[in-house]
């Protein structure tokens, strides 16, 4: 087995060597992790610059600015309309402008009246096709007509049955990492930065939002207008029309959500105000004006996005207790750390979703205190070690090789967790005043630019690294952000309130207290997840049945409490909970929630047949992105 995988990993490295830099082969990430640890020496030298996911040339024409004019046509669930880009010459002898696309039918390109001539390339896999445009003699822009694919890879196309209040349909996209490409003709890199302004045209009883600014009180006429006046990198650019209501929960934060859910959600999220000045208080004013949150339906594939002043959320944290409100810390963090601060490749995603999980952590501690702040660390830190413990040495990386791969299938906690808990170790060491004054400082420095792990690298050596010489070392930063695994003494967090579950879990393993015995009264959420995810791998169906009568766990309505318990059920064939398991599979789409669980059924000839059933009914219902993610599972 083994030396097939060399052979198949040798293959690999020819054909990246060999390969056209601008059209990178498609290859999908091993489905079963192996440790390969010489993989990236013997490819050719990284571009660290260069963005391997896009077909752009900004470094010779740079769009600045795109203006949209799309109409919503949900009967053949298409955007059609125009975008025209405004550009300047980087270089003057510059006479082409690549722009990606995918699944896009280009109808026309114009510049003021007249045609200009273009290109469509083929399609390479995940980058979709470049479109060439010989720029015009005259003027800074040009207009292309086209239309989206129905099943364009970043925009999900609800029917009424699939929404909360099932009368009307809804339309999201979702564009990170690269398929901003799939809706808008434009230069698809986070490099690149640009400022939009958009007509949505809609059916009239519906509303359009955009990631930009939203008028809470405009007239619902199926006209909307949007400006973003701050440049933004293309991931970031965002649209969602529905049945949406807004309701404001303070001075500068509200929801927009379909009717039947707003009240429960405005409520859920009332502290997102609180959590909004404390992290002004403590990383600097917030840039963007307003911050908004949308709630999508279940089939949203993330738990949330960080779309600029209007951040896009799932459903399935709204708990009732606020027990899941980290998620919304998460992405308002990504205002300073992602929208302000961004990285400048798919390679640098730690910087924007390891600053941010180190963000996370801070703001959490800041409104609901340091116990909380524990335990959510300590949570993080496991979901760490468990992909330590199962992706190949190049994935652990946070500086990842991505050439050649889909940004979509290398997704872990690596640039999460094991980014924030390198903020954390620096924190520790140089104290945690002076750790926030430097990320202060950091937001100020590179405020909307878009920088490479290189970049903070030697940033890192100018700052910190020069006034705390004493307690930081170079070498060890490196190891960080270059190696696999987790560094020998990094900070390991620790929860008291998770020793006290340790004890009860330990006594009702043994045997010496029974379930009914164990007080869980007080028990936290995390306090839950804790106990369920540390159970051992294979329990007996006494041990099950106890679980599950004393504590009504596949009743659970906690959707992260269910996926832990309905996880242990999978494990061990635990059938009772299989309803509710079922169930869950098809009304949530959010990929974190379910695809741990189509992994587990994989792996018995039973248990791939009941995902396989699962999966086709609610394969109609996920986003694009999910079906990807979880195809390979049940076929
Ligand atoms: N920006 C990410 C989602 C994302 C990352 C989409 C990479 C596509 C490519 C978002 O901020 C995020 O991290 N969401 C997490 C939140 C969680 C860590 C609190 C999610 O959806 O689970
Ligand atoms: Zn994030």
């Amino acid at each position: 087995m083994k030396s097939i995988r060399y052979l198949a990993f040798l293959w690999i490295s020819t054909l990246l060597a060999c390969s056209n830099p601008e059209q990178p082969a498609e290859i999908k990430a091993p489905q079963t992790p192996q440790k390969t640890p010489q993989q990236t020496s013997k490819q050719t030298q990284i571009d660290h610059a260069k963005d391997y996911h896009s077909f752009a040339n900004p470094d010779v024409v740079k769009v600045s600015h795109i203006d949209l004019d799309l109409t919503a046509d949900f009967d053949k669930k298409q955007l059609i309309g125009t975008a025209t880009l405004t550009y300047q010459k980087v270089d003057e002898q510059g006479k082409t402008l690549i722009l990606d696309t995918r699944g896009l039918t280009i109808l026309e390109v114009t510049s003021g009246n007249t045609p200009v001539a273009f290109e469509l390339q083929k399609e390479v896999p995940n980058l979709g096709s470049a479109l060439h445009i010989t720029l015009p003699e005259q003027g800074n822009q040009v207009s292309i007509s086209y239309h989206t694919s129905k099943d364009a890879s970043g925009a999900q196309w609800l029917t009424p049955e699939q929404t909360a209040g099932k009368q009307y349909p809804f339309l999201f996209t979702q564009a990170q990492a690269v398929h901003a490409r799939s809706f808008i003709p434009l230069q698809d890199s986070p490099q690149v930065r640009v400022t939009y302004t958009a007509t949505i045209r809609t059916p009239k009883e519906l509303l359009a939002v955009m990631s930009a600014a939203n008028d809470p009180v405009t007239p619902r006429d199926g006209v909307y207008e949007f400006n973003m006046p701050q440049p933004i990198p293309s991931y970031l650019i965002a649209l969602a029309i529905g049945d949406l209501h807004f309701k404001a929960m303070g001075e500068r934060t509200g929801v927009y959500a379909e009717p039947s859910i707003l009240d429960a959600a405005a409520s859920e999220f009332e502290d997102t105000e609180s959590m909004l000045e404390a992290t002004e208080k403590t990383y600097g004013p917030y840039s963007w004006d307003r911050y908004d949150l949308l709630i999508l339906p279940p089939s949203f594939p993330f738990g949330g996005m960080e779309n600029p002043r209007l951040s896009f959320i799932t459903p399935t944290v709204i708990a009732g207790d606020k027990s899941l409100v980290s998620l919304i810390a998460h992405e308002l963090a990504h205002s300073w750390s992602g929208n302000t601060v961004t990285n400048a490749t798919w390679r640098d995603l730690w910087l924007n979703e390891g600053f941010t999980t180190y963000l996370t952590y801070r703001i959490m501690e800041m409104i609901y205190g340091t116990d909380r702040y524990n335990m959510e660390a300590v949570l993080g830190y496991q979901d760490l070690q468990a992909d330590i413990a199962a992706l190949p040495e190049n994935d652990e990386i946070l500086a990842i090789d991505l050439r050649g791969r889909n940004p979509d299938d290398v997704f872990s906690n690596i640039p999460y967790e094991k980014g924030a808990l390198f903020l954390r170790e620096i924190e520790q060491k140089v104290g945690r005043d002076n750790f926030d004054k430097f990320l202060l400082e950091y937001f100020n420095h590179f405020a909307f630019k878009s920088i490479t792990t290189d970049q903070f690298v030697s940033y890192l050596d100018q700052t910190l690294l020069t006034t705390y010489a004493d307690v930081l070392d170079k070498e060890r930063i490196h190891q960080w952000i270059f190696e696999p695994g987790i560094p020998d003494g990094a900070p390991m967090p620790e929860s008291d309130a998770f020793s006290k579950v340790d004890t009860v879990r330990d006594a009702w393993l043994e045997g010496s207290l029974s379930a009914k015995q164990i007080n869980t009264q007080d028990w936290t959420v995390h306090q839950w997840l804790y106990f369920l995810n540390n159970m051992p791998q294979k329990l007996n169906d006494m041990q099950l049945v106890e679980l599950d009568s004393t504590f009504q766990l596949t009743a659970s309505k906690n959707n992260e409490i269910a996926h832990s318990w309905l996880l242990i059920a999978v494990k061990n064939e635990y059938k009772p909970a299989y309803e509710r398991l079922y169930s869950y599979l098809v009304g949530i789409g959010r990929n974190k929630l379910v695809k741990p669980l189509y992994r587990e059924l994989a792996k018995t000839v039973e248990g791939k047949a009941f995902a396989k059933r699962a999966f086709e009914e609610a394969k109609p219902g996920y986003h694009p992105l999910t079906v990807h993610a979880n195809q390979g599972f049940v076929e």
